[in-house]
């Protein structure tokens, strides 16, 4: 029950992280923040660092949601092969595109690796997608009774 309420909230996170992520792109705002992991202001960034800083703490916060999503569709009882690759690929991608984010800034903005940052989002995109979609089939399959 609570499994498809957590992949559907991760994803709406993730995609808005994909708008925003499209928003810094596409502004030139990529290099507005030259510090990794916090901006030179700490925590709480000035103006100037506002919208690199936002990306990266919303980053942090899907991070979290797709790997707790991982962790539940592992153990949840009715739980079956699909979903488990599909969110423990997911978990993945996450850590590899947070890290590529890091390498993104120390690169200056390397063509390659900013594309590379598109794609991998994508694709996390399509795992967290199909992951939302399996967990919302589990919640309509009965319980697998275990023996008492
Ligand atoms: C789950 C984590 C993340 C996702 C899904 C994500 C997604 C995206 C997307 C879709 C874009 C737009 C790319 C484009 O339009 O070509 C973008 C841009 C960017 N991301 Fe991320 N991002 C993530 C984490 C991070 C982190 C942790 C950093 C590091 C600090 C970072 C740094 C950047 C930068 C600097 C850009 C702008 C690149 C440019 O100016 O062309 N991202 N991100």
């Amino acid at each position: 029950m609570a499994l498809k309420y957590l992949a559907l909230s991760s994803l709406v996170v993730l995609y808005s992280l994909m708008f925003l992520g499209g928003y810094v792109s596409a502004a030139g705002l990529g290099l507005t923040c030259p510090e990794w992991p916090l901006c030179p202001d700490g925590l709480m960034p000035g103006e100037a660092y506002l919208v690199e800083w936002t990306h990266r703490l919303v980053a942090a916060v899907a991070g979290a949601m797709i790997v707790a999503t991982a962790v539940c569709s592992w153990f949840n009882r009715n739980s079956y092969r699909t979903i488990r690759v599909t969110s423990v690929t997911a978990a993945a991608l996450v850590v590899v595109q947070i890290t590529l984010g890091a390498v993104v800034i120390d690169t200056l903005l390397h063509a390659v690796l900013v594309a590379i940052h598109l794609g991998i989002g994508i694709l996390l995109f399509a795992m967290m997608l199909l992951t939302t979609l399996f967990a919302f089939r589990i919640d309509r399959q009965p319980p697998i009774k275990t023996e008492a």
